[in-house]
């Protein structure tokens, strides 16, 4: 096996790049209406790779095709079948994936604007990135006349530029994995005592070793199929034509947030008082407004952070004092090794292994974070107060089930996040009645001299508007697809 140098031309640059320059931006949910001229329009769209470019582009279009797009597209059902189940099934696939994501009551698919239904499922989204004042040129000239003939379109969604700060009035966009362009990282990097943000290529992109130093599924083709070799050879089969290979999944929210509700709950909360109104927002954050960490800068050394802002763990504040264990970020990344830390030696490890230790059974629950990481996209839209807010989640992950849907199920939506008991993350949680009608919608903030202290009747502050699971395919596999023999 020859592990080949990453090829960026092949690549979507939204994989490597925020495009936090192109201010402008709007993703356009499509369904195909006449295959040969949607094809026609997918060969030659101009598709921005991940190359960097001196000076930066101006403008980027980025494509991405849910299962039931690829299917609309013509192709084979035996190459549909080769992706990922869950991508296959869709977000909207059964009541038990939308219990488990916490779709529920106000947020259950069946409301959604779009993607809850075969009717309202895009095939394509094209999303489309500008600078200034440059958006609706940038579309005029990116959608030509096939896309008009090929697609009808389900939705525009708009976005706006809130410089960095979430409708909440949250900075956002602060902690991010440092993915391992360079390939340095082993394949196999077991029992890692220590939180790492850099993260192996394979996590993010198919055809590359993972976190497991294992190739993650994707439809593998018998070369015959390639004829023209459009496509390169598979790493770890290299007999076969590797249709996922620099391709990524995509996952797409639209997250519509209460920030009038928001507030007023914490005013009410705080009886008026402005600073621990605040307090109280920035508790279920887990960082101030202005971005700080509750934890505080620890300066503690992480392997692939350089910003300040991110080096902490939660290592020093088990009980949740400086922190609250239920936080949105704690909960979202507990940035924890495999195994808790400690001395090093064998009975020092076996342990912590075999669980002697109960801190480290305790801790256990919710170690390796580094098997459920997530590039984060997303942009906000509408205008607070005068319009619908929120935002368009967007993550990128080589395994839907093992990034997004766990850190969504088992970490923000799980009810027994790290010890905690019937509580859902204090932002996102639809804090709905649990199973046989357990209040879940409080929140808990320890106290190191007695009892926690708790919120209780937390309102839903965010609602899902809508929501699908798409391939994000390299240009190679972009040209492959669009040759597809209707
Ligand atoms: C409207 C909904 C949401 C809001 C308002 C929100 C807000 C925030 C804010 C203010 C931060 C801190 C800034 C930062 O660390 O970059 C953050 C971090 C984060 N959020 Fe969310 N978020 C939302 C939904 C989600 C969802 C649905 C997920 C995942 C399924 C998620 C995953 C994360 C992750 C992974 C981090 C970084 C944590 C860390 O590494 O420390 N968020 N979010």
């Amino acid at each position: 096996m020859t592990a080949q140098p990453v090829d960026y031309d092949d690549i979507q640059g939204l994989v490597r790049f925020g495009y936090r320059r192109l201010t402008q931006a709007c993703f356009l949910l499509l369904r195909v209406t006449n295959r040969e001229a949607a094809l026609a329009w997918l060969a030659q769209a101009p598709v921005t790779s991940a190359a960097k470019r001196e000076p930066p582009p101006e403008t980027a279009l980025h494509i991405a095709i849910t299962s039931a797009g690829l299917r609309a597209l013509g192709v084979e059902e035996d190459i549909v079948e080769g992706f990922s189940s869950e991508f296959i099934v869709g977000m909207n696939s059964d009541s038990s994936r939308a219990r488990r994501l916490g779709d529920l009551g106000a947020s259950d698919p069946a409301r959604w604007r779009w993607g809850g239904s075969s009717e309202t499922m895009p095939h394509v989204m094209v999303m489309l990135y500008a600078m200034p004042g440059a958006l609706d040129d940038w579309i005029g000239i990116a959608m030509s006349a096939h896309a008009e003939e090929g697609f009808e379109q389900l939705a525009c969604l708009t976005t706006s530029d809130m410089d960095g700060i979430e409708p909440f009035g949250f900075a956002d966009g602060i902690s991010e994995p440092k993915v391992d362009w360079h390939r340095e990282r082993p394949a196999r990097d077991e029992e890692l005592s220590d939180y790492t943000n850099l993260s192996c290529l394979g996590e993010y992109l198919l055809g590359y070793p993972n976190e497991y130093g294992e190739y993650t599924d994707r439809p593998l083709l018998d070369a015959l199929r390639d004829p023209d070799g459009v496509l390169v050879r598979a790493e770890d089969a290299p007999e076969r034509s590797d249709l996922g290979r620099n391709g990524s999944y995509l996952v797409l929210r639209q997250l519509q947030q209460d920030v009038e509700g928001f507030w007023r709950f914490m005013d009410e909360q705080a009886q008026g008082d402005p600073v621990r109104r605040k307090q109280l927002a920035e508790s279920m954050v887990g960082r101030t407004m202005e971005g700080e960490p509750l934890m505080g800068r620890t300066n503690e050394a992480i392997d692939g952070e350089d910003d300040p802002r991110n080096t902490f763990t939660y290592r020093s504040d088990i009980e949740g004092l400086r922190c609250p264990v239920g936080a949105h970020i704690r909960r979202s990344n507990p940035r924890n090794a495999d195994l808790p830390p400690g001395p090093p030696g064998f009975i020092s490890w076996a342990a912590r292994t075999l669980g002697f230790d109960a801190d480290a059974l305790a801790n256990d629950l919710v170690s390796s974070t580094r098997f459920h990481r997530l590039l984060r996209r997303g942009r906000e839209y509408g205008v607070p107060p005068h319009e619908e807010t929120g935002l368009h989640f967007i993550c990128l992950g080589a395994n839907i089930a093992r990034q997004f849907e766990f850190v969504q199920s088992a970490w923000l939506s799980g009810l027994r996040f790290d010890g905690s008991h019937n509580e859902s993350d204090p932002l996102i949680g639809n804090h709905l009645p649990g199973e046989n009608g357990v209040a879940t919608d409080t929140f808990s903030m320890p106290v190191a001299s007695g009892p926690d202290m708790r919120v209780c009747g937390l309102p839903q502050f965010v609602t899902v508007m809508g929501g699908a699971y798409f391939f994000l395919p390299s240009l190679r596999a972009l040209r492959y697809l669009s040759k597809v023999q209707p």
